[in-house]
């Protein structure tokens, strides 16, 4: 039986999050306070050579990133980190753990994201809803820049950061990162067309970092414990350990953090098995702009690229695991529901896309004559929103569309 291997809520449950005291007496701040001691590209080659990869959907290289933002615009007056705590994805809500229970760990990787970058500002967007993850980040700020580990020459080291909360402005699309720069600059969360991307040109047109939560959470342990030990966990393309959520039809729904690597049966196992004892049917992993599996997909190792290689996604960690008897054309139907609801009527193929696949997935519902026709054409038209759309919300709808599609046609055709 697997176990969870903590790391990154190593302190869950042990300290008071609300205390710093608390945090330091655990470690905390011992990788902010090494990584001063290093010239930024060396902290920027510590973090690229461990592996890291972004956390918040798509596993991109995170040293690699620094490496763009510290390198781009040397002129420019102002670089920013902004940290993405916008947490959206259905199904996902792993940063919130983090943010409620060892806020100052995630702020510790933020300080040392910006003495990689050599950032001077940073912003937090928070979802708005998330109301203990902002009162505790707050406390966790307030109580930092008293110990010096935020403000003027942090640490006696020279170095200048402050840092600010701003809340998200309540939009899915508001968690994609260019989307997410706009409404951080105080107008609405419409996407910006990419390239030029953050590093080059992000928030207020200065070079940006933009890293997901759990992505910044990893970083004091790298630089504290070292590269070799990060990579002895996980696997050898995506090292460490990946918080999952997993809801749905297991015994103990829950966050579970666990090595890079593990299958999704051993993960139902880790969330006390299936309810019930009834048997898997399917499971959607990555949220709505994820990709369903089937019982196939179980013993596959769950990383970013063999996942990708088997035409299914990891994305942020959420895990939606349904039996035998529920139905997948319901939870398709949600997702493409979702999709509507949030598309921001900037571009046409998204806009009237995503408002027509709900009326196809209603027809396959509501007696079509030719169901099979139907959904090929949906899921075509998915394929060329995913090619014509403006930003990667309208080029999401195929992944749940056409993995749905290639494992349970048959009851996708004949419900
Ligand atoms: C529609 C949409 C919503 C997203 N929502 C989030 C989110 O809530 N949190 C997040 O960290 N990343 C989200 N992302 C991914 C971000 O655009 C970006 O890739 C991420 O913040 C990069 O951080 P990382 O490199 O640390 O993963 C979203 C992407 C899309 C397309
Ligand atoms: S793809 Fe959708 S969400 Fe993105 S710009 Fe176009 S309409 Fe807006």
């Amino acid at each position: 039986m697997i176990k969870e291997t903590r790391i990154i809520l190593k302190n869950i449950g042990k300290i008071n999050p609300e205390s710093i005291d608390d945090y330091i007496s655990a470690g905390g701040y011992k990788g902010l306070e090494k990584a001063l001691g290093l010239k930024p590209v060396e902290v920027i080659d510590e973090l690229l050579e461990a592996g890291l990869r972004g956390r918040g959907g798509a596993g991109f290289s995170t040293g690699m990133k620094q490496k763009f933002t510290s390198e781009s615009c040397l002129k420019c007056p102002q670089r920013y980190v902004v940290v993405n705590a916008d947490e959206g994805e259905p199904g996902t809500f792993k940063d919130r753990v983090i943010m409620e229970q060892d806020p100052h760990l995630y702020l510790e990787g933020t300080i040392i994201a910006a003495w990689a970058i050599q950032a001077t500002k940073g912003y937090i967007y928070i979802r708005a809803e998330y109301y203990e993850s902002i009162r505790k980040t707050q406390k966790a700020i307030e109580a930092a820049y008293k110990k010096g580990f935020l403000g003027t020459n942090i640490l006696g080291s020279g170095f200048d950061f402050d840092i600010e909360i701003k809340l998200g402005a309540g939009s899915y699309l508001c968690g994609e990162e260019l989307t997410m720069l706009e409404s951080l600059e105080g107008k609405r969360g419409n996407p910006r067309i990419k390239p030029p991307f953050p590093a080059e040109k992000g928030v207020f047109g200065m070079p940006t970092l933009v890293n997901n939560v759990e992505t910044l959470a990893n970083a004091p342990l790298i630089i504290a414990n070292g590269k070799e030990w990060y990579r002895s966990l996980g696997t050898e393309r995506s090292p460490g350990t990946k918080i999952f959520t997993i809801s749905g039809q297991v015994n103990k729904p829950g966050y579970f953090e666990v090595h890079m690597g593990v299958t999704l049966r051993q993960l139902i196992e880790l969330a006390g098995g299936m309810k019930n004892g009834k048997p898997f049917k399917a499971g959607l992993l990555g949220g709505a702009a994820g990709t369903f599996v089937g019982a196939s997909m179980l013993d596959e190792r769950m990383t970013y690229d063999n996942l990708k290689e088997k035409g299914a996604t990891l994305g942020s960690g959420a895990v939606i695991i349904m039996a035998e008897g529920d139905s997948v054309y319901d939870i398709l139907h949600n997702c493409l529901r979702f999709f509507r609801h949030e598309s921001c009527g900037k571009c046409v193929p998204c806009r009237v896309g995503t408002t027509q696949l709900v009326s196809e997935a209603d027809k396959l519902r509501n007696g079509h004559p030719d169901k099979k026709s139907l959904l090929v054409r949906m899921v075509k038209q998915s394929e060329i929103m995913a090619a014509t759309s403006l930003c990667p919300l309208g080029q999401s709808p195929v992944l749940p569309l056409e993995s749905a599609g290639r494992y349970f046609e048959q009851e996708l055709i004949t419900i």
